[in-house]
């Protein structure tokens, strides 16, 4: 059975989707399937920021297939791993967890590069360009640790 890993964070227009672009460039796709939503229901539907797509274009990633989804409780049953962008995610999400192994699920993404320092990935989505470079190096530092461990 494949692994299912879900990246979440508030819009699902910035970041989770270049953390979802970047992990499938790392990964069997037969063996490990990545998807990603946000909290915040704003952009359902819609393709990811242009800064998104830009950035990850200029890195050799198309993520022009993604559309907008809202994070759902039915996510703790399809999800294996559930990585979330910053703390304000963290407990958005762990606020609809039902039970334990749920919780278990949710892990702070950048977690994996700095263990135990909570540290979050900043939303650029009211910034300029530089923050997406930004953005997409952290992710792809903890992408890289999470295709090994997968
Ligand atoms: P993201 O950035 O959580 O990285 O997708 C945001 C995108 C849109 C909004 C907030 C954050 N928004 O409020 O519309």
């Amino acid at each position: 059975m494949k692994t299912k890993v879900l990246m979440v964070c508030l819009g699902n227009i910035c970041r989770s989707p270049l953390a979802e672009g970047i992990l499938k460039s790392k990964v069997d796709s037969n063996k490990v399937e990545v998807a990603s939503a946000g909290t915040g229901g704003w952009h359902v539907g819609e393709l990811p920021d242009p800064r998104s797509i830009s950035i990850a274009k200029k890195h050799g990633l198309d993520i022009t297939d993604q559309r907008g989804k809202k994070f759902s409780t039915y996510d703790f049953e399809i999800y294996d791993h559930i990585f979330v962008m910053d703390n304000s995610n963290f407990r958005d999400v762990i606020q609809l967890a039902q039970n334990e192994t749920e919780k278990q699920k949710v892990q702070l993404i950048l977690d994996e590069i700095f263990p135990g320092e909570n540290v979050d990935v900043p939303d650029p989505y009211y910034g300029g360009d530089f923050g997406f470079e930004n953005v997409f190096q952290m992710l792809n530092d903890a992408c890289e640790k999470i295709a090994q461990r997968l």
